[in-house]
């Protein structure tokens, strides 16, 4: 085999998908006890407290000590090199989030046993469903109350539409958590719970079911429960079918406790002998494979460094094929020309480093000089373009002016600016006689962060108006010219930036009307960048 194959095989890029609170901090920081990134980890004590506290990763370099960044970690586990894809949950839920999926190959989807799918969740599967991702689902909290694991199943296929095939079947619920079966391979795992509350790996005992040791361990009740629940599994459930999995039409179900550890290694560890190695990517020339012998990846996230001294930027990109050496010149999409790749980035766990080489897979950090937009591509090989990455639909509308009127021209600049790197998205309403300047974000701290980067970077104050729509569809075709639709009274027509036509609503009732009114109007949700 040759180098480029055997590093290409051995990478996993994934991200985890799920709703503020259900524990993606606590189980990313015992992934990374797992992987020897960190060797002590302590549950994550003081609250996002700060109301700017930006990623949860930052919140677990404030806590440990460790750094880490608000993009990709990086950690070597049995063999493999795991990249775990950052994605924005909480007050910092923004299009980001949503974009960073572009760049993993698979997804996690961390659920809480006790609350089930959640809005935030929901969103998220969705986006990876659309791409046909793999997603693999590790309830959690399992050491105290929760839904019994057959209602879960249920609520995944009523909810997300989604089969799951239990891998690994919880031994003991409601408090009484003990391990661990897993079905494919008929062992049983069973956790030392020790003094150290989670800060340390566990320790197990590890058998099959028929095994008398373990039955000893588990005692009557536990195991003739655990026996009924295999049969009912067996006789009721789907067959593990990993076609199905990688085209995300089934789940593989996990059980765990990322709080006491229970569960977490037995998850890891198949989960990276089941999840895919580096995915192909679709461009203009056909899928491009990550063993092609030439360097080749695309721009996911631009993030503008947090100095406001200096507006450089950092390009995260997502390595599609072959290997990335320190140094090297390629070409690139956006300006046609050839660039250096100067400066660039990796972040393992403890540090922040230079990367002398990455491959297929990986995720590397680009000093932007203000060259590179979102879904740019740089290829050492063909000039080829990756698939565009869309535009998301935000869900909160502002209009925006500045306070100065003055002021315009540096407002229009800062607005240009933040809009290219995706944090925002700007829209022309003029049915009201008057054009109407609107901003729409994904989450609402973009709001803030609008507000502060203007202020501090372009010296614009600004005053915002909050709008009541909550949805915006962009029109593939329409019936009739948009102003002529019969739509809702509180529906609203816009423009976007692209000067494309879209329509606002205010809920998911009056897209349905919209379109059950007005025979042939096909909405999209998501629209092309460029
Ligand atoms: P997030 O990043 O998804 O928002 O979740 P985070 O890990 O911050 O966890 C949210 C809360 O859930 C924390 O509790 C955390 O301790 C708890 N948690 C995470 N995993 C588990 C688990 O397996 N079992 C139980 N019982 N709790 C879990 P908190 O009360 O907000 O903070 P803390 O005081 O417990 O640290």
């Amino acid at each position: 085999m040759t180098e480029l194959m055997d590093k290409i095989k051995k990478r996993r890029t994934f991200a985890i998908i799920s709703h503020p609170d259900a524990g993606k901090t606590t189980l990313t920081e015992k992934l990374l006890l797992y992987g020897g990134a960190i060797h002590l980890a302590g549950s994550v004590k003081a609250r996002k407290s700060n109301k700017h506290a930006v990623s949860d990763w930052m919140e677990i370099e404030k806590q440990r000590g460790i750094s880490v960044t608000s993009s990709v970690l990086q950690f070597d586990y049995d063999g493999f090199r795991v990249n775990i894809l950052d994605t924005p949950g909480h007050q910092d839920f923004s299009e980001d989030t949503y974009r960073t999926l572009m760049a993993a190959d698979s997804a996690v989807m961390l659920i809480d046993a006790a609350k089930g799918v959640e809005p935030q969740t929901k969103k998220l599967f969705w986006v990876c469903h659309r791409r046909r991702l793999p997603i693999f689902t590790f309830i959690n909290k399992l050491d105290r109350y929760g839904r019994n694991p057959f209602d879960l199943m249920d609520e995944l296929e009523k909810v997300l539409n989604i089969r799951a095939y239990p891998i690994n079947w919880p031994i003991g619920i409601d408090g009484h958590y003990k391990g661990v079966y897993n079905r494919l391979e008929n062992t049983i795992e069973l956790f030392e719970d020790d003094t150290s509350h989670g800060a340390k790996k566990l320790k197990s005992t590890t058998g099959s079911l028929d095994d008398p040791k373990i039955r000893e361990l588990l005692g009557d009740e536990l195991y003739e429960n655990l026996c009924n629940d295999i049969e009912l599994l067996d006789m009721a459930g789907d067959e593990f079918d990993m076609e199905k999995v990688n085209t995300g039409e089934l789940t593989p179900m996990f059980f765990g406790s990322a709080v006491t550890n229970f569960g977490v290694e037995p998850f890891l560890e198949r989960f990276l002998q089941y999840t895919p190695p580096p995915l192909p990517r679709k461009s203009d020339i056909g899928d491009i494979q990550p063993e092609e012998p030439y360097f080749s990846g695309f721009i996911f996230k631009i993030q503008a460094n947090m100095n406001p001294a200096h507006r450089d930027r950092l390009a995260f990109m997502r390595i599609v094929s072959g290997a990335f050496e320190k140094g090297m010149e390629v070409w690139h999409s956006g300006t046609n020309k050839t660039v250096a790749l100067k400066q660039p980035q990796q972040f393992m766990a403890d540090e922040r480093e230079a990367v002398e080489e990455a491959w297929a897979g990986d995720i590397i950090g680009l000093f932007d000089p203000g060259i590179y937009q979102l879904g740019d591509t740089l290829s050492g090989g063909p000039k080829l373009h990756y698939e565009n990455i869309p535009v998301f639909a935000p869900e909160f509308f502002s209009r925006v002016r500045p306070a100065d009127s003055m002021k315009r021209k540096q407002f229009q600049k800062g607005i240009t600016q933040l809009a290219e790197e995706g944090a925002i998205q700007t829209f022309i309403r003029t049915e009201t006689g008057r054009e109407e300047f609107m901003v729409g974000v994904v989450g609402v701290l973009q709001f803030e962060v609008l507000e502060h980067r203007l202020k501090t970077e372009y010296q614009v104050d600004i005053v915002m108006e909050s709008m009541p729509f909550r949805f915006v569809r962009w029109v593939v075709s329409t019936p009739k010219p948009i102003d002529q639709l019969k739509l809702t009274s509180t529906s609203g027509r816009a423009k976007d930036s692209r000067d494309r036509d879209v329509l606002l609503f205010e809920n998911e009732w009056s897209i349905r009307l919209a379109c059950e009114n007005n025979a042939g109007l096909e909405l999209a949700e998501t629209a092309n960048r460029k």
